[in-house]
């Protein structure tokens, strides 16, 4: 499909006059949508969208998921850098995660409960003690819904919409849920959410794409460099639950308020390390400047330059990998072969009164913006 703009329009003529000067070649933004597979009667999709950088992202609706990301290292050769599969079958027997959109809760609920307006909830427990993810049949499970959004002169979107209906997986409310993805010429992937209910409900919706800026399935991210404009962090207790203490991270390895090598102190003698098996913890941004995170890997010299208006960030390194996934082109997902920076609210926030409410009400839609920009240097 085409996104048809003045900057399309003209570009042939570009080619041709920058081909001779410059050898830069800009080439045209294409999308392509083809059949996935099915899922009770209803149609999975694969949509390809190249950039006018001739960079490809792929996303399924199963999930909302970002399936493929390819961009170049810093001598031009192009690689996918994020966790999927190749085919439907793959995703409903694997790591459900990889790339998704979770929901409606995402990270961990305690207990599998919560009270609002002095009714309690009961939710599935798929990561004892607690609930993980929205539950077992979360947002990242069931298939989504597909409009594209053509924008005179912009990159054209992928809108998935998905009703999420009252007491599903046991949280009050239908839900209106809708994450629209763009994929600019710039190399941003920009993800936007809105979600609206019919009644009170708690809500946490982030992606939950792993990245390895060596290619994904190319060996672990340790020596990844990572900073997180993020001055405190929450701790959790032994079931990855925050404590409510919310912990400077000043002099403590959860510093990466400047640059760090990821793997320089994860094992580090830690408690906090020690209870995530690494880091897999919440972040309160700052959000005081721009850039919220910086993912750099210099053999490549791939960066991600993340941003976003969520308060916190999951940062997670694949902690729970081991091995047993293979991806694209049958490569194996190994212990810590993947960084996750998923936005989102602090978990556990429905029973944690004094962290940023959660709570959705009608008539008051939740929105959100988070931009993976990727480059290199
Ligand atoms: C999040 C959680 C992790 C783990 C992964 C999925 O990042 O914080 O503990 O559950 O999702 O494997």
């Amino acid at each position: 499909m085409k996104h048809l703009n003045l900057k399309q329009i003209l570009i042939p003529a570009v080619i041709v006059l920058s081909a001779a000067c410059k050898q830069e070649i800009k080439e045209e933004y294409t999308m392509k949508r083809e059949i996935f597979g099915e899922i009770n009667g209803k149609k999975v999709e694969l949509i390809s969208m190249t950039n006018n950088e001739g960079n490809t992202i792929k996303l399924t609706n199963y999930g909302a998921t970002l399936v493929w990301l390819e961009v170049p290292d810093k001598d031009g050769n192009k690689e996918n850098i994020t966790f999927g599969y190749e085919t439907l079958e793959a995703y409903l027997r694997g790591d459900p995660y990889f790339g998704s959109v979770v929901g409606r809760y995402a990270n961990r609920i305690a207990g599998g409960k919560f009270t609002l307006d002095g009714v309690e909830y009961e939710l599935a427990i798929n990561n004892p003690p607690n609930t993980l993810h929205g539950g077992p049949g979360g947002w990242h499970s069931v298939v989504w819904d597909i409009e594209i959004i053509e924008k005179e002169g912009e990159e054209p979107s992928v809108k998935f919409t998905y009703i999420s209906p009252d007491m599903e997986e046991g949280y009050p409310g239908e839900v209106e849920a809708e994450a629209v993805y763009t994929w600019t010429d710039e190399n941003e992937l920009v993800i936007e959410y809105k979600c609206s209910t019919d009644k009170k409900t708690v809500l946490n919706i982030t992606n939950h794409a792993y990245f390895n800026l060596h290619g994904a399935g190319n060996g672990d991210i340790l020596d990844h460099e990572l900073m997180i404009a993020a001055g405190k962090f929450t701790p959790v207790d032994e079931n990855l639950i925050p404590t409510g203490e919310l912990r400077p991270v000043e002099g403590t390895p959860f510093d990466f308020t400047t640059p760090h090598i990821i793997g320089d102190r994860i094992e580090a003698d830690y408690e906090q390390l020690r209870l995530g098996l690494g880091y897999d913890h919440n972040f309160v941004l700052d959000n005081k400047s721009e850039p919220d995170a910086v993912v750099y890997e210099p053999e490549s010299g791939r960066v991600i330059e993340m941003n976003t208006d969520q308060p916190g960030v999951q940062f997670y390194c694949g902690n729970f990998l081991n091995g047993l996934e293979k991806g694209h082109g049958g490569k194996i997902y190994e212990y810590r072969s993947g960084l996750c920076l998923e936005t989102q609210h602090f978990p556990d926030s429905p029973n944690k009164p004094e962290f940023p409410t959660t709570v959705l009400e009608p008539g008051k839609p939740f929105t959100s913006k988070t931009v993976y920009k990727f480059s290199v240097k």
